[in-house]
């Protein structure tokens, strides 16, 4: 079995020098015109120094309509490129390789931030506050693919390694892929296959653009009963995925150890059948370095962590130590501060239980 320490290699030849993967967080440290800020940054750039063998940034939108949070930042205009330079070649700095997780929050793009009312594959109820979200027409179906396709060109003309698509959590890609958020008539909806089609639309729109060594990587969330994603669903998903000649996917477990029905875990049953034609990242509730371990044997090609890497930003290096257990949660604002998070990064960290100690 590897080690955390081994590097590993993508299917287009990218090698990831260890296995650790910084997964995408968001962190609402940037600018409201979607321009990187100095913080988010920083933030990125201590978690390189750390170690990571790859870095993903927090979700970017690729269209003003698809922005998910304040301080999310942009991917979706030019006038990004100067902010999005400047963090690529403060990676390139240290050994890590580095991805924009590149997205659109559809029916959860709020319109208190956009403006406007949420799209969706179909008209989805969001809240009672919010209402429904309206369907995309296909026109508009085709111009947020290239949307998508123009964001991932910024992040190879910024110089960074390649995009992760985020098609889990339930945000746009999601929607598409689930049977009850997707009820289209046209070529984006039907059967899994058809649900697929705007994910590989934006996959082989990106590969027309992109050079060879710019790596695709898709994250997937395995099953998800509120979209309406089965196992079975998945397992198609990523079969068309291997087709397509993505780079690597990545599966959003949230918690790496459950186990389903079947006795298996989520990741050694799809790394059982895929990880010898892509390589897999599988991430969720990821502490110690044995818990690494664990997801290496389970058949994954590589670890996401995305909590533990706030307190602890040299993580990577440390967990080639088998015993490295560092500490847990709840962190003081003090600790996360000097772990160089921002104020306002802590305080969204308040929000996630038990992580802060004056938190929820
Ligand atoms: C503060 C925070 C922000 C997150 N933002 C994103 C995001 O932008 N995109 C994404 O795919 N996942 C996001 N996630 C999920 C993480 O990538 C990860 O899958 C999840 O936290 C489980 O991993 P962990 O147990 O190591 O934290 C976020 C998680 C946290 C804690």
């Amino acid at each position: 079995m590897p080690s955390m320490d081994e590097y590993w290699e993508m299917r287009n030849g990218l090698v990831i020098p260890n296995r650790s993967v910084l997964a995408a967080m968001t962190n609402k440290q940037s600018h409201a015109n979607g321009t990187l800020s100095h913080e988010e940054v920083r933030f990125l750039q201590r978690r390189a120094e750390g170690g990571f063998g790859l870095i993903t940034t927090a979700a970017s939108h690729v269209q003003e309509s698809g922005q998910g949070w304040v301080g999310e930042f942009g991917v979706w205009g030019d006038h990004h490129l100067p902010g999005l330079t400047l963090l690529a070649t403060q990676l390139k700095q240290h050994a890590s390789k580095s991805f924009v997780q590149i997205f659109h929050g559809g029916m959860r793009a709020p319109s208190s931030i956009t403006g406007q009312q949420a799209s969706s594959a179909s008209v989805n109820f969001i809240s009672e506050s919010e209402g429904s979200s309206r369907s995309l027409s296909t026109s508009e179906v085709e111009e947020t693919i290239s949307c998508f396709i123009k964001a991932a060109q910024r992040c190879e003309a910024a110089g960074f390694d390649g995009v992760e698509l985020h098609g889990a959590h339930g945000y746009l890609i999601a929607q598409f892929l689930g049977s009850n958020t997707n009820r289209r008539g046209d070529a984006f909806g039907g059967d899994v296959e058809q649900r697929c089609t705007f994910l590989l639309r934006i996959i082989r729109g990106i590969r027309e653009v992109v050079n060879d060594e710019f790596a695709i990587m898709v994250r997937l969330s395995p099953v998800s009963d509120e979209i309406g994603i089965t196992m079975d669903d998945t397992k198609q998903v990523i079969e068309l995925l291997i087709k397509e000649k993505i780079d690597a996917l990545h599966i959003s477990c949230w918690d790496v150890f459950e186990k389903q029905e079947n006795n298996q875990t989520i990741t050694k049953e799809l790394c059982s059948i895929y990880s010898k034609s892509i390589p897999i990242v599988s991430t969720g509730s990821v502490w110690s370095a044995e818990d690494a371990q664990f997801v290496l044997d389970q058949g994954a090609q590589a670890v996401g962590v995305a909590r533990v890497a706030l307190p602890h930003p040299d993580w990577a290096s440390l967990v080639k130590d088998l015993t490295y257990n560092p500490k847990a949660a709840p962190f003081t604002p003090q600790e996360l501060l000097s772990a160089d998070l921002s104020p306002t990064f802590v305080d969204y960290m308040r929000r996630w239980r038990g992580f802060v100690t004056d938190g929820r």
